[in-house]
């Protein structure tokens, strides 16, 4: 089932081969919507430039040639060379009768299924997830599950922070406070308080050190302060020390915890089985050093071994470096993210990968694809993209932070927002029981969060503002839930009455024919969000969509309509447009509640 754009583009194409010869078969017919038509064809202007003849003449070859009988009335044209065309009611009522029949709601079946390999989310242990991570969490989660409904196979990778120097102290603290001690949980609930006091005490036992009053530093038990015993600790963990990695365990999995709690809290499908975290990659560094080197990729500079990847310099146009292997031995963030594309590419099968991360990491990505390309382990036909996640900023216009300071804790914020929906609905439907409304909060407060990560163009920063998130206006969750829930409730009502739905969708006046037409973009929105790693497209698709049934509801009443086909014929229109928008919503990752 083609969509509008589709049909006309093939139509159009013919028409070029008839016209102007085979080599313009693939000429791309331009076809837009129009605010003077429905669509409209833009490529004699192209064409004309091709061809050296006037575009109002090329506008009339293609007019000539082209064969849209059962599709549009005769094109106009207008001004330079536009070719003005408008549907058919009866082809868009066709149309409309096929999605509706159409289990996968006019999604294309993907030319070629591919794997592609989603990294996101990707919090650091024994830190807390601020609203960055919520971020690229959901930004992320919506991907893959757009990529799930196209028909491609999406790997979920979750690159958590589970190894390097900070683990010293954090093993240090864990077992001066005692492994099974109430600041042990911490980690579980608010693991930035452990992370600040190890971190604390760290800082503390340095400044005594560097003072030089060995006398107050000497406080450990076997006579090391803080500081030395941290450090000694991250080397016994890196050469494999038994006892060190089983306290390093326990501490990777009170963060586990915390990171499902979250994800729970914010239906994001990640599960442990997605966990890929730099510690997964510690037995391939050294063999990503040693084949880099061997091929030549990789060079020995000031002791450190290096890539210096093609077309990136720093000051003085010096080669910048990716450093792989510090010159005392150490591997770092470059190293463990070269033996993570490898992986991707080679054992995981990879078409595609996509980082889903801060923008702020643009340099390290392209400098890591492009060493990887030279490296041979990502071919020309593996797409890599970093999908760049702006800031969320708080009402000063600054990095969302509370007010002392400290980044804003993630789950208290989730708390809030729905708390606050709670509110909002305890306004809207005190008839509703108790445990009802508890639910619809959840699906408020959060989709509200959500939406508001997603609606905006992932790479561009916004302004947190849980009033606008949560609004049942603009284009926010609630105002599309509620949408969702007004035809709900007409289904109910009518079901009541005894009204069913006709087979096919009715689709006449201007509203209906509008409403029609947003419903069959929604497979070619879909397919381009799933290209482009584009959640926000989607929003805006929804939203306008949505605004289209507002308008189809005041000008075609259902229950009301005493035309028996008539109302059976609008019914069926409004629950096509309840499925596309509950479909749409949930490849956000948003719940759209049975009734508000
Ligand atoms: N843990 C990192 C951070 O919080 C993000 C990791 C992103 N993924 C990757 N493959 N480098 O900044």
């Amino acid at each position: 089932m083609p969509s509008p754009e589709i049909a006309l583009t093939q139509r159009f194409q013919s028409a070029f081969v008839a016209a102007f010869g085979p080599e313009y078969a693939d000429a791309d017919p331009i076809i837009r919507p129009s605010q003077f038509a429905d669509f409209q064809c833009n490529a004699a202007m192209g064409l004309a430039k091709r061809l050296g003849k006037k575009p109002r003449d090329i506008a009339a070859e293609i007019l000539a040639a082209v064969d849209l009988d059962d599709i549009a009335e005769t094109p106009e044209i207008a001004g330079p060379g536009f070719l003005n065309i408008r549907l058919r009611t009866e082809w868009i009522a066709a149309q409309a009768a096929e999605l509706s029949a159409d289990a996968r709601l006019g999604i294309p079946a993907p030319a070629a299924a591919q794997t592609v390999v989603v990294d996101y989310s990707a919090p650091n242990v024994a830190k807390e997830m601020h609203v960055g991570h919520l971020r690229t969490t959901v930004v992320g989660d919506s991907i893959v599950r757009t990529l799930e409904r196209l028909g491609h196979t999406a790997i979920r990778q979750n690159h958590i922070g589970d190894w390097g120097t900070p683990f010293g102290m954090l093993i240090e603290h864990l077992l001066e406070v005692g492994e099974d001690s109430a600041e042990a949980t911490l980690l579980k609930t608010d693991p930035n308080a452990f992370y600040q006091a190890a971190r604390a005490k760290f800082d503390t036992a340095e400044a005594d050190g560097a003072a030089g009053s060995s006398e107050d530093a000497q406080d450990g038990q076997d006579g090391q302060d803080f500081a030395s015993r941290a450090r000694r600790r991250v080397a016994t963990l890196q050469s494999g020390d038994a006892e060190s990695l089983r306290i390093w365990t326990h501490l990777v999995d009170l963060s586990k915890q915390y990171f499902h709690r979250i994800y729970d809290m914010l239906d994001v499908t990640l599960t442990d089985d997605d966990l890929a975290g730099e510690s997964s990659y510690n037995d391939q560094l050294e063999i990503v050093c040693k084949d880099l080197e061997a091929d030549g990729v990789a060079t020995i500079s000031d002791g450190a071994l290096c890539v210096f990847p093609e077309g990136f310099t720093g000051r003085d146009e010096q080669p910048l470096p990716l450093i792989i292997r510090k010159s005392d031995g150490g591997y770092g963030y470059a190293t463990t993210d070269l033996a993570a594309i490898r992986h991707r590419v080679r054992d995981l099968g990879a078409d595609r990968v996509a980082y889903v991360v801060g923008a702020a990491q643009e340099l390290h990505f392209q400098m890591v694809f492009t060493a990887a390309r030279e490296a041979g382990w990502l071919p020309e036909s593996v797409e890599a993209r970093h999908v760049k996640i702006g800031s969320v900023l708080g009402e000063d216009g600054k990095i969302l932070r509370t007010r002392s300071g400290a980044s804003l804790r993630l789950m208290a914020l989730l708390e809030e927002a729905v708390a606050t929906a709670r509110t909002v609905i305890d306004e809207l439907r005190p008839d509703l029981p108790e445990a009802e409304r508890e639910q619809i909060a959840h699906d408020i407060g959060i989709g509200g969060v959500k939406y508001a990560d997603l609606s905006t163009a992932h790479d561009s920063d916004y302004t947190f503002d849980l009033d606008r998130m949560l609004a049942l206006t603009g284009n926010t969750a609630p105002y599309l839930q509620y949408a969702v829930a007004r035809i709900r409730s007409i289904g109910r009502k009518a079901e009541t009455q005894g009204i069913t739905a006709a087979a096919a969708p009715r689709v006449e006046n201007g509203a209906e024919r509008a409403l029609a037409l947003q419903l069959l973009d929604f497979g070619p929105t879909l397919e381009q969000v799933g290209a482009e790693y584009e959640p926000h497209r989607l929003c805006a698709y929804l939203f306008s969509l949505a605004q289209a049934f507002t308008s189809f509801y005041e000008a075609s009443p259902i229950l009301k309509e005493s035309d028996e086909e008539l109302r059976a014929g609008r019914l069926a229109l409004a629950q096509l447009t309840e499925r596309v928008l509950v479909d749409g919503l949930d490849a956000l990752g948003v719940n759209a509640p049975q009734q508000m």
